[in-house]
């Protein structure tokens, strides 16, 4: 690496105290210039999301989570009015669960509870661990994001004898996702099993006249906050999904939101060189030649960090993992993102990263400073924080020098300011990114699929279940309970749902446990 091709790459912002380099990326000098009317058409179809066109032409929706933080964006005042009032309204609720103005059945609310998946659960995950400080935390934050009995068990055991100080905030855009509904279900039953009502200790984040927003209405919870249909659930960070957690929890979300509206801002200069989101699409394009060809490795030098590249999984994966285009040519986009944190991971596949395959490329994200307060030297004039730099500086260079590629985002540390700033900086170059290879970012028909495929799951199960119970203690292997439901195909999937029914106390019972048709399934 030369001084001079790092200086030429390396974007330093400092008013955000931000810097991006990327002259570890090994595009050749033409890159840009080549790029450039690529480029200047994606800031053009930026300019008219943001401005309101239908930028999710499947759901003609508008896509407008950039007015989050900055209202008056919004084309219409109608929707400026109401990003205002409901940030009024997360502040108001906050201060009040906070003073005890709303309290639960047991006293001042001291827990939440938020129950969601996805983009009503990713990022207010990540910022709550990001920017959380178990010691001045107004609040802990819990989650079920999932409709695992245990884990929701696990959590509940968490909270046991808390229930009556936990407030639970139910997070779904659309308000009927089984997962959440389902984990809605065990909350309320949980609850009343302590002889406390759900209602008086709930709030509902969704869109106006879904199923949940029904329910909150009819029982009377506490609140309902919306979740409008301009917002999609992976960029609802900042819209009331990850402001009221944050702000129940201490976070000042003012802070945050103004680090976001800081690098939008910086990210609508239409000089790509000086845009560090066009910056971060460029180098993806250029690394995974436009077609996901690389995996991103995220890699965090700072465990406050660590969530992050589970967020942006989501972010990327369910933005550009699209099998067709705008034209509705077949693509099978995406970029793989996975990744934890340094140097942690240097001891688990950085190996890999190393000397084995080589399809991904590194977004390191280094932290500049260490710690609040002073450190000891672990060695001879040497800190902890300086082994961590240490080791962040000597893996990019052992994989430079082995050819790996690296993009390094450096930020000065981990405030709100800068949280917002890192959500800001990827969704944008997630959608300049969907520009440049022309597919829609907004939607998600792979996760509606598989919702689908669930569904028809469960129906087929409730059937078989049915079948036995009809006939009673008599034995039946797989394939006669298919033939005799006429779901011939399915017999994998009746041995699957067997195989699991038998160990749950569903009164199904067999002697075999295996794939055979000596394996006899009855009822009792
Ligand atoms: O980003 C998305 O749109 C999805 O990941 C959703 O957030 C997820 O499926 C949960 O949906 P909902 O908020 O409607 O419950």
């Amino acid at each position: 690496m030369t001084w001079e091709r790092f200086t030429n790459h390396h974007l330093s912002i400092n008013e955000l105290d931000f810097a991006l380099d990327i002259s570890r990326m090994n595009f050749s000098d033409d890159f840009f210039k080549e790029m450039e009317p690529l480029m200047q058409s994606a800031y053009n179809s930026m300019e008219e999301l943001e401005a309101g066109a239908i930028a999710n032409p499947d759901e003609g929706r508008m896509v407008g989570h950039y007015w989050l933080r900055n209202p008056t964006l919004a084309p219409e005042v109608e929707q400026t009015a109401e990003i205002e009032k409901c940030l009024r309204q997360i502040k108001n609720i906050s201060s009040d669960i906070h003073n005890g103005v709303i309290t639960g059945s047991k006293g001042t609310f001291k827990n939440c509870l938020i129950i969601g998946i996805g983009g009503s659960a990713l990022g207010p995950q990540f910022v709550a661990d990001a920017l959380g400080r178990p010691k001045s935390d107004r609040m802990k934050l819990y989650f079920f994001d999932n409709t695992d009995p245990d884990g929701i068990d696990r959590t509940l055991a968490s909270l046991d004898g808390e229930l009556g100080m936990t407030l639970a905030i139910v997070i779904s855009k659309s308000g009927g996702t089984a997962e959440t509904r389902n984990g809605m279900l065990e909350a309320q039953a949980a609850y009343k099993s302590e002889g406390l009502k759900f209602s008086e200790h709930a709030i509902a984040i969704t869109g106006e006249a879904s199923k949940l927003d029904q329910v909150a209405k009819e029982d009377g919870w506490i609140t309902r906050l919306p979740m409008w249909d301009w917002v999609g659930g992976r960029t609802s960070e900042l819209a009331a999904v990850g402001l009221l957690p944050a702000a129940l929890q201490g976070l000042d979300i003012d802070r945050i939101l103004s680090g976001a509206a800081a690098m939008d801002i910086a990210t609508r200069a239409r000089e790509t060189k000086k845009n560090p989101a066009a910056l971060l699409s460029l180098m993806w394009y250029h690394s995974t030649k436009a077609k996901g060809a690389k995996d991103m490795v995220v890699l965090p030098y700072k465990d406050r960090l660590m969530l992050f590249s589970k967020y942006l999984q989501q972010l990327v994966m369910e933005s550009l993992g699209k099998a067709i285009d705008l034209n509705g040519k077949v693509v099978h986009q995406g970029i793989s993102v996975y990744g934890n944190k340094g140097s942690t991971d240097q001891h688990a596949y950085v190996q890999q990263l190393r000397e084995g395959v080589h399809n991904f490329f590194v977004t390191f994200i280094e932290v500049l400073k260490d710690r609040e307060g002073e450190s000891i030297e672990v060695d001879s004039g040497a800190t902890s924080g300086d082994f961590l730099q240490g080791f962040f500086l000597g893996t990019r260079d052992a994989l430079y020098e082995n050819g790996r590629e690296s993009i390094t985002i450096t930020i000065g540390e981990v405030t709100p300011e800068a949280v917002g700033q890192l959500i800001a900086l990827f969704e944008r170059a997630v959608g300049l990114y969907a520009s440049l290879i022309n597919i829609n970012a907004y939607h998600q028909p792979g996760v509606e699929a598989g919702k689908k495929a669930a569904a028809v799951v469960l129906e087929i199960e409730q059937r078989v279940i049915a079948h036995l119970k009809e006939s009673a203690a008599v034995r039946i292997d797989c394939t006669t309970i298919a033939k005799n439901l006429s779901l011939e195909s399915q017999a994998e999937l009746i041995f699957k749902l067997l195989n699991r029914l038998v160990r749950n106390n569903r009164n199904i019972h067999t002697e075999l446990r295996s794939p055979h048709h000596l394996s006899l399934y009855y009822y009792e």
